[in-house]
């Protein structure tokens, strides 16, 4: 494959987009990206400086204090922020929590955009996110939209979690997602969507080898 292609998998939370783009990633030599990671760690950021607290959001200051940020994704998948090493901090489930109203700011997008792009500039990538196939690549060569039953992420997403010993209840979870789902597909700017192009796959019923192979079928054959 040409080292400078685009893979996009967009779709819900947890429906298994980041374990198979890691997997497409290393079988096709292209850089991994974890674009939910990046929103994740602005999100960690505003409640770590307390931009945003108690449910109330201080917008200026959030926003002017997001132009000095140093955020960086290594192609290994750890998250640094101004430094620090923040991928297990950004699983927490305070950061789930709020990730979705962060990721609905338009300004928080922008900054995010640019990041994002100038990932691709170097080397093809495989990024997996909600917006990658409609706004961030809307050209990339190959496009996935991932969904599932709702029981059956949460039931993912709450085994990943207790493995990490974070304290935490299979509803709890399971709210989570829902609300996130709802937020993420009806906010204004780049909401969750599935492309017009882009292969829908329900990955209810798939084992990850056999949505690996599904992947690679459909990407030689194009
Ligand atoms: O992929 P994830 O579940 O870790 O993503 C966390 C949140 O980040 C998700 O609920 C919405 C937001 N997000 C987004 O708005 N756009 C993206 N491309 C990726 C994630």
């Amino acid at each position: 494959m040409n080292s400078r292609k685009v893979i996009a998998i967009d779709g819900y939370a947890s429906t298994g987009k980041s374990t198979l783009a890691k997997m497409l990633s290393r079988h096709y030599h292209l850089t991994f990206i974890d674009s939910g990671a990046l929103y994740r760690g602005v999100t960690f950021f505003a409640l770590e400086k307390g931009f945003l607290k108690d449910n109330e959001l201080h917008q200026k200051a959030f926003r002017d204090a997001l132009e000095g940020l140093d955020l960086r994704l290594e192609p290994a998948g750890d998250l640094y922020l101004n430094g620090e090493n923040i991928s297990q901090k950004i699983r927490h489930p305070r950061v789930s929590d709020d990730v979705s109203t962060i990721a609905a700011l338009p300004f928080v997008r922008k900054f995010l955009l640019h990041q994002q792009r100038q990932m691709a500039l170097e080397n093809g990538i495989v990024m997996d996110g909600r917006d990658i196939g409609t706004v961030v690549f809307p050209n990339a060569d190959h496009k996935f939209f991932f969904t599932a039953r709702p029981e059956v992420r949460a039931q993912r997403r709450y085994e990943e979690l207790k493995a990490q010993g974070q304290e935490t209840t299979l509803e709890e979870v399971l709210n989570n997602l829902l609300h996130r789902d709802q937020t993420d597909s009806s906010r204004d700017v780049a909401p969750l969507r599935k492309a017009d192009d882009a292969i829908e796959i329900d990955t209810s019923e798939l084992t990850t080898d056999q949505l690996f192979t599904h992947l690679v079928e459909k990407i030689d054959a194009k």
